[in-house]
């Protein structure tokens, strides 16, 4: 028997990898570089069964797959979510194992992320989350999710990144840098065309090959070309009627293939439904499928029932299977467990890094939204009495919301961060709607009792000096929630006819909503300001509050389009199911290419607030816009100067058109963007480059990207509706 070598000495002396791809040499910090994880691999892989190898293709637990404990070869555990490390869960169901030291820092949802602007900010939240997960033992945390915003209907559009491939590209790839910098290995999710709850375990997604590669793919692209991603998750939905888990095109001919991703394809937890796909299209990893390894759960029995298990070995032993693919699994897999067990520290967890980590990302979200008179920021020195109405300015936004949700060290409600911010007021407080107990089924608070409840929060307005209204949506089941798309574009709870009477009895209201998602706003008119508060973790109440009293001076912008009424966003606009959510599990993606902002600009129609949009408490003075180009790039200056008297950051964004062009197109895309904070009385300047390739369409015919001559137009402005500079160039 060949003396075999310890690959893995533990942890402390462990021989180790680089997080990034490494030259030949040994890395400097003693690790091993990639090259030397690759000799290390190709000794153990001639030494392992097809057992072995097919054991760690799946499961062992719901959240851990194993090592090869003969050669010390240790298991591997997984965790969700995207902002934040989930609460332990029991080794074979989905309960939670009731640990009391896995709370942890509540980081703002990727939405809130995608409204910063800010790649620097998307570095550092990834550092925080890579460190609670390796404090937390786990080799990979599964997020980030880059799936695009096609409608204001899918429960987990507060998981990802907004309406506009570039933006999720350009934040997703220093948010992976900075996780795997820990050592901790992400999971890109959910590749691909997850863009909706309703029936997403069976909807079969059709859309032409120009939108997947112009909308859908590019954010998943720039993690594993750019990003480095060491895992990718599969997403439960079909395309070109097979399961993404083990979807030939998406995985082996584009992902591994065209991409060169090297990493692991896992799959969702109880995405794989067929062992010759999931063997031959790319699955590396298989979790939950329907079993809890111990008894009978919809037809399967143990974890040797999984496709990859005793299925696939089968298979192979009877020569209907090639090995060489197990082998390239279990290659994959390798590389992961070296790649996150490579003598990396221990991380931290619920430390006050993170919790500043938190709290500066939650304060570039905000955004503000209207604020008609300045009736914001409030001075905290007054003496008011102060109405704060509204379920949201008490409740947890962090618990529910599906497998992302946290438990949090702590989460500071708005009420609270309001009583700390306006010590001299008089803080009066009523619930004004319920929604009933989180997640799955809520009862709305029966008729009556809103009634009641809504006639109480009128009352007290009425007497009040400044109403604060705190509502939206919430992580309640057809909400902003995992499993089901909302069920209607309004508020919901009856806010807007609470919202509606508050502010015809008392004028002076500041309504501030957390939310995930757009919502219509029919009381808009009526109301002087208006606040964004997206779902901001645990420094979400002192956050609002620091916004609401001046501390704060919100630079948020929309990361998606805000439509009057859902008819305006393009699925919805078609009024024909078969494009939202499906019939018999087909869907078309009808609105192809013209998504958000790329809709409403090239069909005319006005959204209540659009893509790129907040406003700030000081105001700027953009100026000396120069645009010019070469043949690989145009180049975007301009000075922006800060005319107002406080502090505060703005995002300029450069967005460009093609005139007369061959094809269909929007009228404009982002293509750059820079946030720069300006002090009062000084100004700043702004320099962004364009690369020409960037401004390549996806030609279906020659199946290849090609950049169309002739003229463009470049458009500079504050927003996607907001534009303040058109030029013309030729290319
Ligand atoms: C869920 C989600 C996925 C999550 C996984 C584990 O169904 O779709 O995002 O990471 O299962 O909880």
């Amino acid at each position: 028997m060949k003396k075999l070598t310890p690959y893995f000495l533990g942890l402390a002396s462990m021989c180790a990898i680089a997080c990034q791809p490494q030259s030949d040499q040994k890395a400097s910090d003693g690790k091993l570089s990639e090259a030397e994880i690759e000799a290390r691999i190709n000794e153990i892989l001639p030494q392992l069964s097809i057992e072995e190898k097919s054991a760690m293709c799946h499961a062992q637990s719901k959240f851990s797959t194993p090592g090869v404990a003969r050669l010390g070869i240790p298991e591997l555990w997984w965790s969700d979510g995207p902002h934040g490390v989930r609460a332990e869960i029991n080794w074979n169901d989905w309960g939670y194992a009731g640990w009391n030291n896995d709370s942890c820092t509540a980081f703002p949802a990727l939405s809130a992320l995608a409204a910063t602007f800010n790649p620097d900010l998307a570095y550092i939240y990834g550092v925080a989350l890579g460190e609670e997960s390796r404090y937390r033992k786990k080799n990979v945390i599964l997020g980030p999710g880059v799936n695009i915003y096609r409608t204001p209907l899918n429960g987990r559009n507060f998981e990802y990144m907004g309406e506009d491939p570039f933006l999720a590209s350009t934040l997703v790839v220093p948010y992976i840098h900075g996780v795997q910098s820990t050592g901790t290995a992400t999971s890109v999710k959910h590749y691909a065309l997850n863009n909706q709850e309703d029936d997403r375990m069976g909807v079969n997604v059709q859309v032409s090959e120009r939108a997947l590669r112009e909308l859908y793919l590019p954010a998943f692209k720039a993690a594993v070309v750019d990003g480095g991603a060491w895992t990718i998750m599969g997403s439960y939905n079909r395309y070109n009627n097979q399961h993404c888990c083990h979807n030939e095109i998406l995985l082996m001919d584009i992902l591994k293939k065209e991409w060169n991703f090297d990493g692991v394809v896992v799959s969702d937890w109880g995405g794989v439904h067929d062992t010759k796909e999931a063997a031959r299209f790319g699955l590396d990893v298989e979790m939950g499928s329907f079993t809890n390894g111990l008894d009978a759960q919809l037809g399967n029995f143990s974890w040797d029932d999984y496709n990859l298990a005793k299925p696939y070995i089968n298979a192979i032993k009877k020569g209907e299977l090639p090995v060489a693919d197990l082998d390239d699994k279990a290659r994959r897999i390798l590389r992961l467990n070296f790649r996150t067990n490579n003598g990396w520290g221990p991380g931290r967890m619920t430390c006050p890094d993170h919790m500043k980590t938190a709290h500066d990302v939650a304060q570039e979200a905000v955004t503000l939204l209207k604020n008609e008179g300045a009736v914001l920021p409030l001075d905290p020195a007054k003496k008011l009495t102060i109405a704060v109405i509204g379920e949201n300015a008490t409740r947890t936004l962090v618990k529910a919301g599906g497998s992302s949700e946290l438990k949090p060290k702590y989460e500071i409600a708005p009420l609270d961060g309001i009583r700390n911010e306006f010590p001299n007021a008089n803080i009066e407080y009523a619930t004004g709607y319920t929604s009933g107990p989180a997640f799955y089924g809520f009862a709305p608070a029966p008729k009556e009792d809103q009634a009641k409840l809504k006639a109480e929060a009128v009352e007290l307005a009425q007497k009040a000096d400044l109403v604060i209204y705190v509502g939206g949506l919430n992580k309640n089941y057809q909400q902003d929630c995992e499993g089901g798309d909302r069920t209607a574009y309004e508020l919901p709870f009856n806010q807007d006819a609470l919202i509606s009477a508050l502010a015809d009895v008392n004028k002076n209201m500041v309504v501030v909503l957390a939310s995930g998602n757009a919502y219509s706003m029919p009381w808009i008119d009526k109301v002087p300001a208006v606040v964004q508060a997206w779902y901001l973790g645990s420094e979400s109440g002192n956050v609002v509050a620091e916004v609401l009293c001046g501390k704060i001076n919100p630079s948020g912008k929309l990361p998606f389009s805000f439509p009057v009424k859902l008819e305006d966003s393009a699925p919805h606009s078609f009024n024909d199911p078969m494009v939202y959510p499906g019939v018999d599990h087909q869907e078309i993606y009808k609105e192809d290419i013209l998504v958000g902002y790329r809709w409403h600009d090239t069909k005319g129609i006005k959204p209540l607030f659009p893509f790129g949009f907040g406003l700030s408490y000081t105001t700027f003075d953009v100026k000396d816009i120069k645009v010019s180009n070469t043949a690989s790039n145009i180049n975007v200056s301009a000075n922006i100067a800060n005319t107002g008297n406080v502090n505060g950051a703005e995002v300029l964004q450069v967005y460009v058109g093609k005139v007369d062009s061959k094809v269909a197109r929007a009228q404009k895309e982002l293509k750059g963007f820079q946030k720069l904070a300006v002090n009062k009385g000084a100004s700043a300047n702004a320099n962004i480059s364009i690369p020409v390739e960037s401004l390549k369409f996806y030609n279906e015919e020659t199946k290849a990207w090609e950049l169309e001559k002739g003229k463009y137009v470049v458009y500079v402005g504050t927003s996607s509706a907001d534009i303040l500079s058109t030029t013309e160039i030729e290319l």
